[in-house]
């Protein structure tokens, strides 16, 4: 099996993704590297480790489902199986959704369907509750939303800040995604 992460940042988590497929813990190609972003970290994690890269820029597509469309052309002249969202910023357009229903994976900073955004840790903070997490979910139409196939929650404390809440829950992502694209895998080949 063939995947590619889409990633618009940073990158950390596909470091773990990486981590975990140089270990063979998850077995299968990770084929490519799409981002919207020329400057990406992540892209220069991808290229340290050999892995071949694309870059899409949205202003060279007059629409959304056209910068879509090119994406997903891509993935299918390479194979791809099924995708993984790391940091994405882009929402996907049901065409997208619909090419690979059920084949992409998202990773969101909270417990969905609490805290859905681009600001779900901030937020949690906010809130004052006593307890957030990290979800794995397929992808559907709507925003953060769609099938959860993990959750992990941990406490947030009284002394927590910002960034040390940043730092407990993109440790736990690092953990868990991994672990959520094995057991997809794994549920693929039984069902193939
Ligand atoms: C993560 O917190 C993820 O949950 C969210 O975007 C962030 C990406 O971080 N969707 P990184 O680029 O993987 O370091």
């Amino acid at each position: 099996m063939r995947f590619a992460v889409l990633a618009s940042g940073y990158g950390s988590n596909l470091q773990a993704i990486i981590r975990s497929v140089k270990a063979k813990e998850i077995k299968a190609s990770l084929a490519l590297v799409v981002s919207d972003q020329p400057k990406a970290y992540a892209l220069t994690r991808a290229k340290r480790a050999g892995i071949p890269t694309m870059v899409f820029r949205p202003n060279d597509f007059s629409t959304r489902e056209k910068f879509d469309r090119a994406i997903v052309r891509s993935l299918k002249e390479k194979k791809i199986d099924f995708v993984v969202l790391a940091g994405f910023m882009r929402i996907l357009s049901p065409f997208f959704v619909r090419s690979y229903r059920n084949k992409i994976l998202n990773i969101h900073p909270a417990l969905l369907p609490k805290f859905k955004g681009a600001h779900a840790i901030r937020d949690a903070l906010k809130a004052g509750v006593d307890q957030t997490g990290v979800t794995v979910h397929m992808v559907d139409e709507q925003v953060d939303h769609g099938p959860v196939l993990m959750q992990q929650s941990l406490d947030i404390k009284k002394t927590d800040s910002l960034a040390s809440l940043e730092k407990r829950i993109h440790a736990l992502e690092h953990k868990l995604y991994p672990l959520a694209i094995k057991f997809l895998i794994e549920k693929k080949k039984k069902t193939r």
